[in-house]
């Protein structure tokens, strides 16, 4: 057994707490490294209260999906793991070297576990999931979160003509256009679905981070205003921050070329992922995509849990 202090969840109704725990010994393949940083983002809290699509009900675990450690050579890592019951947020963590890539010495290790999780959102699905033309132009649908505003750049670092980013909160929305979006809709406009209509009404691509009622309506008033319907429109669902469902009328796949497709754990496999994390390490190291942290002790964890999240700001747990 490898004994670590570790955020650990024992029930899907309480924040995880800060314990003791023996994580199993490593297997052919695995190491164990020093935890430096994991992130808190949406995809560890939804593992942590049982709800995310890949989860088995088993408990005790630790939560947490990617992070940056350092194994017993020195090497200075990222790594993701795909395991629901022994997560990264804890101070070691047994990791499986193929899911793993090497960070040059000096790597910002707080900077690389915010920002992998929500830039790698956008950098696949345009990179796996869409057929990618450099000029296609982008709707960013949601773009004031974390994902969101870092697929604006990304939809610009991949070759993206125009992007339009659309989303609730118009502080956020103004930092989005000056980090490089051409055209902002404001969706707690009276006028946002005659803006998205006017703005995104021949976009090639839509990275969806919203779906449920908002998603409803810029589907009618983006597809309603297309100047050539049967130009192909590829509807990326990344995320579900306003709602888990739609309703989509039948008359939006016949009337128009819609193409409604996923982008996530499962929709893409652990080898396409893999191949995708050097060049958008690379891309974050360099400063290419925007990413604001915060950082708190794993020891805190069971009150940083509960605090509200800062608007674009990423929390980090460091042990
Ligand atoms: N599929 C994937 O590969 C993948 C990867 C990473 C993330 N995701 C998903 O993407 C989503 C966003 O992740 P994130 O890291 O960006 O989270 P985040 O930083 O917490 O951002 C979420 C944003 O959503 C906005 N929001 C919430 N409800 C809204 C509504 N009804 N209308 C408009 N905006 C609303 C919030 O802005 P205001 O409340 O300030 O308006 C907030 O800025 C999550 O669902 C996450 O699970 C998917």
């Amino acid at each position: 057994m490898i004994h670590t202090d570790a955020a650990v969840v024992t029930s899907f109704d309480e924040p995880p707490h800060f314990l003791p725990f023996d994580l199993p010994e490593p297997k052919d393949g695995e190491v164990v490294v020093d935890v430096l940083a994991a992130g808190l983002h949406p995809r560890v809290r939804s593992g942590a209260s049982g709800a995310h699509y890949t989860s088995t009900g088993a408990l005790p675990l630790i939560p947490g999906v990617d992070g940056v450690g350092r194994r017993a050579d020195g090497a200075l890592v990222y790594f993701a793991v795909d395991d629901t019951r022994h997560g990264t947020m804890a101070a070691k963590a047994v990791i499986d070297q193929r899911r793993t890539i090497a960070l040059p010495d000096g790597a910002d290790a707080v900077r690389i576990a915010a920002a992998m999780n929500p830039a790698m959102s956008s950098w696949v699905a345009l990179r796996r999931r869409v057929a990618w033309t450099p000029g296609a132009s982008v709707l960013v649908l949601g773009a004031t979160g974390n994902a969101g505003a870092m697929a604006v750049q990304v939809a610009k670092l991949l070759g993206a003509g125009e992007v339009v980013a659309a989303g609730r909160d118009r502080g956020r929305l103004a930092l989005v256009g000056e980090a490089g979006a051409d055209r902002t809709i404001a969706l707690d406009d009276a006028s946002a679905d005659a803006e998205l209509a006017d703005a995104a009404r021949d976009v090639d691509v839509v990275l969806d981070y919203l779906w449920g009622a908002p998603t409803e309506r810029a589907i009618r008033a983006v597809l309603t205003a297309r100047t050539d319907r049967s130009r192909p429109l590829d509807w990326v669902e990344i995320g579900s921050v306003a709602g888990p469902d739609i309703a989509l009328p039948s008359a939006a796949l016949r009337s128009a070329h819609l193409r409604l497709i996923g982008s996530g754990q499962g929709s893409i496999g652990p080898r396409e992922y893999l191949a995708e994390l050097p060049s958008l390490v690379d891309a974050i190291g360099e400063g290419r995509i925007s990413v604001q942290t915060r950082t708190a002790r794993l020891a805190d964890v069971e009150s940083v849990w509960s605090e509200p999240e800062a608007p674009g700001i990423r929390t980090v747990l460091v042990p």
